[in-house]
């Protein structure tokens, strides 16, 4: 194999498709997916992909330091991919130092082991970090946020995701780690857990569950199709320049009621029910403590130095997006059960 690429959280939503698109794309890529497999993390995501001769699953959790050093001892990776995290905000308000451990600490263990294996060589080495958007804080009714917009994290989440994005600077600043980071916008699609607000819909859709709005509805996402944010993730690996940081986005701005009646208005319409069946079930709820108002990013750095765009328009990702859910029922019914309940009945009391 001409390379090893360690992927942390492949298990995961966004991991899930980085690894499919490296093991895929490169063959002659060597790629080991850590991850946990916390409630997020799910061996199911790659059943395609598990047998193919590049790819292998080390069960590890990042916060475990010696662990994670001698797998990279054993496997002697030349780049690391790091998405491994804890991801969701409203459970960083209610367990916020399990956000710390992970996005943190286990982000500084890895930056250990990697700065341990390559002993100060890094010539063909390599650091990705995946972060947010969420790190630059919330916009007005106006404004990008861009690569030099100032840190301004307001959730547990994303004040870990912030920290941890500093600790990749800090390693590339003090020991000349060769570091690229991406920091990118609400993402949708397949296997996507249905705790977050699109895959929660779909899932209460078909159950004809009501629909949980924060708010007024007026916080505003912009969206990007998963399978865009990994070709991203691939192209700022292999071109982007090292120490450089790249806001990654669709230009695909929403406000959070408009796009729940959009997915309501496809679904009716691929169920078969009378339009205005499901925004029946939109139901408005208490909001999330400190919710930022607005997320939108600039996407013109990657979109000009390296020729970035993504490849699907809002409606046909929403659209492939739908169909997946509707033919992987079973994958649902997975997830949504056990500790899924008891999660959403504390999130959506009352
Ligand atoms: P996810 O919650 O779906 O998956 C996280 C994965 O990490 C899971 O497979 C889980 O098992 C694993 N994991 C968690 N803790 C771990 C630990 N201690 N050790 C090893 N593995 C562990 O998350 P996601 O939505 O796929 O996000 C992936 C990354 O992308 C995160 O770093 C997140 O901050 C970032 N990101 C997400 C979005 C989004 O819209 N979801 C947008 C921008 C950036
Ligand atoms: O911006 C990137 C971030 O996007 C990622 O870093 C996070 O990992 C990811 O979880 C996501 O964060 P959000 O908080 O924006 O995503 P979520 O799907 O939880 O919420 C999207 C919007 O919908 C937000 O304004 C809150 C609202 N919402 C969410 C849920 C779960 C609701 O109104 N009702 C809900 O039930």
């Amino acid at each position: 194999m001409e390379k090893t690429i360690c992927i942390t959280g492949g298990a995961g939503f966004i991991g899930s498709h980085v690894v499919r698109e490296f093991v895929k794309k490169y063959p002659h890529y060597r790629i080991i997916n850590i991850d946990a497999l916390t409630y997020a993390g799910n061996l199911e995501n790659l059943r395609d992909i598990e047998q193919e001769p590049n790819y292998s699953f080390v069960k590890a959790d990042i916060t475990d330091a010696a662990h994670i050093l001698s797998i990279f001892q054993e496997y002697q990776p030349d780049g690391v991919i790091h998405l491994a995290a804890e991801s969701h905000v409203d459970r960083s308000i209610t367990n916020p130092t399990a956000f710390v451990m992970t996005n943190v600490i286990g982000t500084v263990n890895l930056l250990n082991a990697a700065k341990e294996i390559w002993k100060d060589n890094y010539e063909g080495k390599r650091f990705h970090h995946v972060s947010t958007d969420e790190v630059f804080g919330a916009l007005g009714d106006t404004g990008l946020f861009t690569e030099d917009t100032k840190y301004d994290p307001h959730s547990p989440y994303s004040a870990s995701k912030a920290s941890s994005d500093h600790f990749v600077r800090a390693y590339h600043d003090t020991y000349g780690l060769p570091i690229v980071l991406t920091n990118c916008s609400n993402n949708y699609g397949p296997n996507h857990f249905p705790e977050k607000l699109i895959p929660l819909c779909i899932h209460n859709i078909l159950n004809e569950k009501p629909l949980p709005i924060y708010g007024d509805g007026k916080y505003t996402r912009d969206w990007l199709f998963v399978i865009d944010h990994a070709k991203a993730i691939d192209l700022v690996y292999h071109q982007g320049k090292n120490g450089d940081s790249y806001n990654v986005g669709g230009f695909n701005e929403w406000q959070n009621i408009d796009l729940v009646k959009e997915l309501c208005r496809q679904m009716d319409e691929k169920l078969g029910r009378e339009e205005g069946t499901s925004a029946k079930l939109i139901a408005f709820v208490k909001d999330r403590p400190g919710h930022d108002l607005r997320y939108a990013i600039d996407a013109r750095k990657i979109n000009q130095e390296l020729g970035y765009q993504p490849s699907v328009t809002f409606e046909q990702g929403l659209s492939i997006t739908i169909d997946w859910f509707l033919n992987n029922e079973e994958w649902l019914n997975n997830v949504t059960s056990g500790d899924y309940q008891g999660y959403y009945e504390k999130q959506y009391k009352g």
